[in-house]
């Protein structure tokens, strides 16, 4: 945990921010696997965490912005829950920890927000993601599951994204800590690539990586000799020579601060000419955005630009023909990339998304597009100091598209439809992601960047 201090002053910003009635932030529970008493591995929720900052199931922090006054509730162990799980902290002490100065049992909140409503007042809530959640606040109000999604609130959620989306610099300390471990996964994954392993005994020690630094995965790890397939879980291949293996994973430290990284590699260690060729269309759009990123620039204008790099490239290649600029609006280039370049990132992978992406990611001057592969950019608005991002460009060759594109007529001014087809339909996919600061003038990577040229790949795996 951070100081107590870091969290006072993150609630006291955040009761700047809004014009009264109660804030509740419901902690995250256990969540049963296949039977209560075997769980799920515990998350706590991110913004519980970034403003009560305590990791441990079962809690509720509560803000009265009329009275000032912030409230712990939670409940004390009991012999039976000491035995089982050895001694805990009490509440009040929990509350200590993190500058909170008033504490009630759990199921003490219910009246204190029946009361609230009774007296008309605001009760601000974020959306609910668990259905867990879900029930329990319903049960709270005594209202009904649909009932509970009117609490959530707009000026709420605004509040929460602006405080989030700066990070400061003990985040920006464990984000370097989170990119460290991913290092140590991604150099792993590749000095493993051999012809012959199974890509679930790669992604089994690499997961274990996560787990041995305290933390655990950012998110279920992508790990496939089949990369087209954009979030491919399935890990049950053998890897054969002259394929590329995928790898799209990252960290969490022990405070749930993220990584993200993607890094393709050739089974075996070595790059054919022709995988070299798509490799240095994608590294060059991925370096070309990173120098594009700087405070005020709209990220939806950098994935455009990054896009214009992989059609230069498809066309230079006679995959794809035509103008490049005209290929990009008319969205061409996302029969090969059809994601956004990146999203935001911090103690969520995704941060935040779990409030809306669109609060996230646009605003009143930015909108999501409806047209394929730009309506999938998280993140399109202008770019602040203190932003975390992900840049991750692609090229994949998913048949089924290219052969409904082909169907269809889609785009096939600026495709070379047969020779895809004919000589990169088997080719798979390639993604190059790394984890970016926003600075005052520019852009930082963080942490030590994972070998990412043909020659610093090739050199990793021969190690
Ligand atoms: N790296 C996984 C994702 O961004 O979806
Ligand atoms: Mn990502």
């Amino acid at each position: 945990m951070f100081k107590k201090e870091v969290y006072i002053e993150r609630r006291k910003k955040l009761k700047e921010k809004l014009k009264g009635g109660l804030i509740l932030f419901l902690g995250n529970t256990e969540s049963a696997c296949n039977y209560t008493d075997n769980a799920y591995h515990f998350r706590q929720d991110s913004t519980f965490t970034y403003f009560f900052g305590l990791d441990i199931p079962g809690l509720a922090g509560l803000i009265d912005l009329d009275s000032g006054k912030e409230y712990l509730f939670g409940t004390d162990f009991s012999i039976d829950d000491i035995i089982w799980m050895g001694p805990q902290p009490k509440i009040v002490e929990l509350a200590a920890e993190i500058g909170v100065k008033n504490t009630e049992v759990l199921t003490q909140l219910g009246n204190y927000l029946r009361n609230a409503k009774n007296q008309n007042r605001n009760i601000h809530v974020l959306p609910f993601y668990r259905g867990d959640s879900i029930i329990q606040f319903s049960n709270f109000l005594e209202i009904s599951h649909a009932e509970a999604e009117d609490y959530e609130s707009l000026e709420l959620i605004k509040a929460v994204v602006d405080l989030r989306s700066i990070k400061d610099q003990h985040e920006v300390e464990e984000l370097i800590k989170a990119s460290a471990i991913g290092y140590k996964m991604h150099t792993t994954a590749m000095k493993m690539a051999k012809p012959g392993i199974y890509e679930q005994e790669i992604a089994g020690t690499v997961e274990g990586i996560a787990l041995a630094h305290g933390g655990m995965l950012s998110f279920p790890i992508i790990l496939s000799q089949n990369g087209e397939t954009l979030h491919n879980h399935y890990h049950g291949n053998m890897l054969q020579e002259g394929k590329l293996m995928l790898t799209d994973t990252g960290a969490e430290t022990s405070m749930h601060y993220a990584s993200d990284h993607t890094r393709t590699v050739p089974v075996g260690g070595k790059f054919s000419q022709k995988q070299k060729d798509i490799y240095n269309i994608v590294l060059e759009a991925n370096n070309h955005a990173i120098s594009l990123i700087k405070p005020d620039v709209p990220y939806r204008d950098i994935h455009l630009e990054s896009a214009k790099i992989i059609a230069q490239g498809l066309t230079d290649l006679g995959i794809m023909k035509g103008n490049v600029e005209d290929a990009v609006r008319d969205g061409a280039h996302a029969m090969f990339m059809p994601h956004g370049l990146g999203h935001m990132m911090g103690m969520d992978v995704h941060d935040m998304e779990g409030l809306g992406e669109d609060h996230v990611g646009y605003d009143n001057e930015f909108k999501r597009a409806t047209q394929f592969g730009l309506r999938g950019l998280r993140l399109g608005r202008r770019l602040q100091e203190g932003f975390v991002i992900t840049t991750e460009p692609g090229i994949y060759f998913i048949p089924d598209l290219i052969k409904k594109w082909k169907t269809e007529n889609i785009n096939a001014k600026y495709i070379n439809f047969d020779k895809v087809l004919d000589e990169y339909v088997d080719f798979g996919g390639i993604r190059l992601e790394d984890d970016i600061l926003v600075t005052e003038t520019g852009a930082q990577i963080i942490g030590k960047r994972i070998p990412i040229t043909v020659e610093e790949v090739e050199e990793t795996m021969k190690s």
